[in-house]
C-alpha cells in the first residue's frame, strides 16, 4: 500500500498539501457542498516586493506576490513553526535556516519538518480584493 501511495505521489503533479489529484495549480481547494469565501486584504495593499502580514481567522499569514500573482501562506516554518522572512524569491526561517520557494511554497533547503511545503490559503482576486475561497 505504501508503495502504491508513493507511486501515485510521483505520477501525479498535484502540489497541494491535501490530496493526490492531478491539478496543476500550486494551491487549490477541494469541492465542498457549502463553499467558504472571505476577503483577506485589498490587492492594492499587497507590495510588489516583500510581504504584508495579515491576521486571518486568528492566524498570521504573509500576503505577497510571486510572478505578479498575489498569494498567502501561513507565517510558520514547516520545521518547528518559526517565523518566515522573505528574501528575494524565497521564504527563509531564521531559527534553523530552512528555505522555501515563494512560487510554490516547496522547501528547498534546511531541516525537514512535518510538511515539505508551506501552508497556503486558497485565494482568488475579486473586485479589487484578495479573497479566501475554499470548496468551490
Ligand atoms: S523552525 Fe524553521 S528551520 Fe527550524
Amino acid at each position: 500500500m505504501i508503495v502504491v501511495a508513493i507511486i501515485m505521489r510521483l505520477t501525479y503533479d498535484c502540489m497541494c498539501n491535501h490530496c493526490d489529484c492531478n491539478d496543476k495549480r500550486p494551491f487549490h481547494p477541494l469541492p465542498m457542498e457549502n463553499p467558504v469565501k472571505a476577503p483577506i486584504c485589498k490587492l492594492q495593499d499587497i507590495p510588489a516586493v516583500g510581504v504584508k502580514a495579515v491576521t486571518f481567522f486568528g492566524r498570521e499569514y504573509l500576503v505577497y506576490r510571486a510572478g505578479g500573482e498575489p498569494r498567502a501562506v501561513l507565517n510558520a516554518c514547516m520545521h518547528l513553526g518559526g517565523p518566515l522572512e522573505r528574501k528575494g524569491d524565497r521564504f527563509v526561517c531564521p531559527w534553523h535556516g530552512a528555505s522555501f520557494a515563494c512560487s510554490s511554497g516547496v522547501r528547498e533547503s534546511g531541516p525537514k519538518g512535518t510538511h515539505d511545503r508551506l501552508l497556503p490559503l486558497p485565494t482568488r482576486s475579486e473586485n479589487g480584493e484578495l479573497v479566501y475561497v475554499y470548496g468551490e
